[in-house]
C-alpha cells in the first residue's frame, strides 16, 4: 500500500463537535450533553434525508441546503424538542462557537508530521468552505492542510459516492492511495465502500458499525494515524 494523500473529515475528527456542550449547559442547565448529542444526530440525519430524497436530475438538486443552515435548523429543532426556551441570542452564540470549534489537542502536531513526510493533506467535509476556513484558521492549521474540499459544489452530502469522488477531482491519486481519516464510523464505512484506504479514529471507544467491512486501521486519537502510515 502506498499512501500519497491523507484526507480528513472535519467535524468530530479534527474539530470537537461535542465540546459545544459546555456552553449549552451554561444556557440550559442539565441539558448540555443531551443538546450536543441530539444536535449532532439531527444535523447528520438532515444531510442523509436530503441526499437520499433529492432527485438531483437535470434541473438540479431541489432540497440541498448548506451544512451551516442545516446546523442551525437542527439546533433549533433540538431546543424545541427538549422544550427549551429558544432565545435568538443564545442560538447565535452556540452557532458562533460551532464556527470556531476547538481542535483536539494532538491534531496540529500530527498534521505537521504528516506534511513533513511529503504527503498531500486535505479535508473532505459536508461543511461549506467558509465554515471550514474559519475553523482551520482558528486552529492554526492553514499551513498544514493543502486542500479544503467541501461537498457544496455537487450538492450531495457524504456518504454519497460522488462526495468521496471529489477527492480525486482535486488530487491526482488512485482511490487506495488515499488514507481517509474519520472519527465518524458511518463516514469511515462510506469511505471504505467507496474504495479508499481508511482509518477510524475511535475517540469514544465505540464498537464499529455492524455493517461490514471494517476500516483498514483504527486507533483512539489522531496520533494513531502516524502508525497507519508506518511511523
Ligand atoms: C463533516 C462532518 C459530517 O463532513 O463530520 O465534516
Amino acid at each position: 500500500m502506498t499512501i500519497k494523500a491523507v484526507v480528513f473529515d472535519a467535524y468530530g475528527t479534527l474539530f470537537d463537535v461535542y465540546s459545544i456542550q459546555a456552553l449549552a449547559e451554561e444556557f440550559y442547565p442539565g441539558h448540555g450533553a443531551d443538546i450536543a448529542v441530539k444536535w449532532r444526530d439531527k444535523q447528520i440525519e438532515y444531510t442523509r434525508l436530503i441526499t437520499q430524497s433529492d432527485p438531483h436530475n437535470s434541473s438540479g438538486s431541489q432540497y440541498f441546503q448548506p451544512f451551516w443552515i442545516l446546523t442551525r435548523l437542527s439546533l433549533e429543532y433540538t431546543l424545541d424538542r427538549l422544550k427549551l426556551n429558544r432565545q435568538a441570542g443564545q442560538v447565535e452564540q452556540l452557532m458562533q462557537q460551532y464556527a470556531h470549534r476547538t481542535p483536539f489537542p494532538e491534531n496540529l502536531a500530527v498534521l505537521q508530521k504528516i506534511k513533513a513526510m511529503g504527503l498531500t493533506t486535505a479535508i473532505l467535509s459536508n461543511g461549506s468552505v467558509d465554515m471550514l476556513s474559519s475553523a482551520v484558521k482558528s486552529a492554526g492549521m492553514v499551513e498544514v492542510l493543502d486542500h479544503l474540499i467541501s461537498v457544496d459544489p455537487i450538492r450531495l452530502f457524504k456518504t454519497s459516492p460522488e462526495s468521496y469522488g471529489m477527492v480525486q477531482q482535486t488530487i491526482p491519486v488512485d482511490k487506495d492511495e488515499v488514507l481517509f481519516v474519520s472519527s465518524n464510523a458511518w463516514d469511515a464505512l462510506g469511505a471504505t465502500w467507496f474504495g479508499f484506504t481508511t482509518h477510524w479514529v475511535n475517540r469514544q471507544g465505540l464498537p464499529f458499525e455492524a455493517l461490514a467491512p471494517k476500516p483498514h486501521f483504527s486507533g483512539p486519537d489522531l496520533n494513531s494515524v502516524l502508525a497507519s502510515l508506518g511511523h
